[in-house]
């Protein structure tokens, strides 16, 4: 199993903290960002890493990070030239990806209470296709959610004005490496981007997206809100 953690984008929501530094090395609680979406990978058992970023603080990365062997990881970076969308950010990993390794992708602003070991390792042992991470939320408008019908994802709609359900798609992905074929088939959305949305959906269409439901609370840290949010459960976690 290896690791995928998506750190470019451009934190619009974030400005004006992202005109100066990328969204993913923003302090929480006592790490940047980043550290969360490491710990996440080392929880789950994975040892090789890829790490991608855009240019922005690209040396910072390097600083914080450097081979990953302080977390126990072997990490290597990738760059993201211009701000393409999630599944284009992870089809720059296919290099990094033998055919047969199966893939855990990472968004690196996405904060999990628990570890994602015990599917990580089912899927690395039985997995076939895709498998997501459903949370309820009380405000699905603002993320991919899925549709649900006797116990499967039938598919799964990006912030969708009207929810098929309460439960938001969490950003943490399961795949075996078909993934980048489905990544090729992609056409751009609407916000002229390739959408994860669209490769999840496509497993789910040949009856291939699993799922399994986070306890924990979820936090996409993504906005002045739910950053400080994160920052405050994080540092009472660790104090
Ligand atoms: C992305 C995905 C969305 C998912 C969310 C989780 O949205 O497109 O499906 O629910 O991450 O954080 P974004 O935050 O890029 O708008």
């Amino acid at each position: 199993m290896k690791g995928i953690i998506l750190a470019g984008g451009t934190g619009t929501r974030l400005r004006p903290l992202t005109s100066i530094v990328n969204k993913h090395l923003l302090p929480v609680g006592k790490y940047p960002m980043i550290h969360y979406a490491m710990m996440q990978m080392v929880e789950a058992g994975i040892e090789q890493v890829l790490l991608i970023i855009g240019k922005q603080s690209a040396g910072l990365y390097a600083d914080y990070i450097g081979s990953g062997q302080s977390w126990g990881l072997q990490v290597r970076f990738g760059i993201q030239e211009e701000a393409g969308g999630i599944a284009q950010a992870l089809g720059l990993a296919e290099a990094f990806v033998h055919p047969g390794d199966k893939l855990m992708v990472l968004l690196g602003d996405n904060l999990f209470q628990d570890t994602l070991r015990e599917a990580v390792q089912a899927f690395a042992i039985s997995g076939q296709g895709a498998h997501v991470f459903l949370k309820q939320v009380e405000d699905p408008c603002r993320y991919g959610v899925a549709e649900l019908a006797a116990g499967r994802i039938t598919r799964i709609v990006e912030k969708p004005e009207q929810p098929p359900s309460g439960y938001a798609v969490t950003g943490a992905y399961l795949y075996d490496s078909t993934v980048f074929d489905i990544i090729r088939t992609l056409q751009p959305s609407e916000r002229g981007e390739l959408e994860i949305t669209d490769v999840n959906n496509a497993y789910a269409s040949q009856g291939l997206l699993a799922y399994s439901v986070v306890e924990g609370w979820w936090i996409d840290a993504g906005t002045h809100r739910s950053l400080l949010e994160a920052g405050i459960r994080l540092l009472g976690e660790e104090s």
